[in-house]
């Protein structure tokens, strides 16, 4: 793969791509750019960003364009970026997608792959309520689909502290669902126009989810 490389992950909410965007990190050295992780950091911080967004976030609508564009304006241009990025939930409606382009072409940077993860509706609330991490180094699990090779200790760094997230409900999953349906699959027909859409099925394994991407990136 040339570098850089610039790539979006999108589905909705469950679909992995979190969990394929770090696998791709550490694949090929991209940063993983997740607008839902930067705005758990500013809730989790009380800064006033993280108090406006909390709420919304529970409630499982979108925290609003301003706030995420400038988030990811300057997260972009930092030097972990250098060999490319993976934006893991940006961009989730129009105006976000425009500001994207305008932010690409002002930096001088080009867009290669949009990968849609297709998966289900009827699984994502199973992959979302099974889904837990390691409260020391963030390790992403799943009750099922991925647990600890040890009950109870994170593989790898040990940890024995897990946290769930507060918007994986199935309330506030019919509103994400909803919020995905309404404002993000609408924008995918414009990356399709700039032959940049690559759909990938999401309902396989995770190994052969990643996989599928590799032979994708090439
Ligand atoms: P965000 O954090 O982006 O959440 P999301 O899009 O709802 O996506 P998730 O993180 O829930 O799922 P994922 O696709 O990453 O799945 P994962 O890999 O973890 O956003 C949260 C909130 O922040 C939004 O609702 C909004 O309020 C706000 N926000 C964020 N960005 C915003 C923006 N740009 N604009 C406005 N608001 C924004 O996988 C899920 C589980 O399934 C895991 O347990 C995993 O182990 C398992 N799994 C993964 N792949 C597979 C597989 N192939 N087979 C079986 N299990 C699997």
């Amino acid at each position: 793969m040339k570098t850089p490389f610039n790539l979006i992950l999108v589905g909705p909410p469950g679909a992995g791509k979190g969990t394929q965007a770090k696998r791709l990190q550490d694949r090929y050295g991209l940063c993983q750019i997740s607008t839902g992780d930067m705005l758990r950091a500013e809730v989790n911080s009380g800064s006033l960003i993280g108090q406006q967004a909390r709420a919304i976030m529970e409630s499982g609508g979108l925290v609003s364009d301003e706030i995420v564009i400038a988030m990811l304006e300057s997260r972009v241009q930092q030097p972990d970026c250098a060999r490319g990025f993976i934006l893991d939930g940006f961009p989730r409606t129009a105006r976000q997608a425009a500001a994207l382009d305008a932010m690409l072409a002002h930096l001088g940077l080009r867009l290669d792959a949009v990968i849609e993860l297709k998966v289900d509706e009827a699984v994502l609330i199973d992959r979302i309520s099974g889904r837990f991490t390691c409260a020391k180094c963030g390790a992403g699990y799943h009750d099922t689909y991925k647990p600890t090779r040890v009950a109870g200790v994170c593989d790898v760094c040990g940890g024995s502290e897990f946290k769930r997230r507060a918007d994986d409900n199935r309330e506030t999953m019919v509103a994400r669902l909803a919020a995905y349906r309404a404002d993000t699959a609408p924008i995918l027909p414009h990356y399709a126009a700039q032959g940049r859409l690559y759909a990938v099925d999401g309902m396989a394994d995770m190994d052969h989810v990643a996989g599928a991407i590799e032979l994708l990136l090439g």
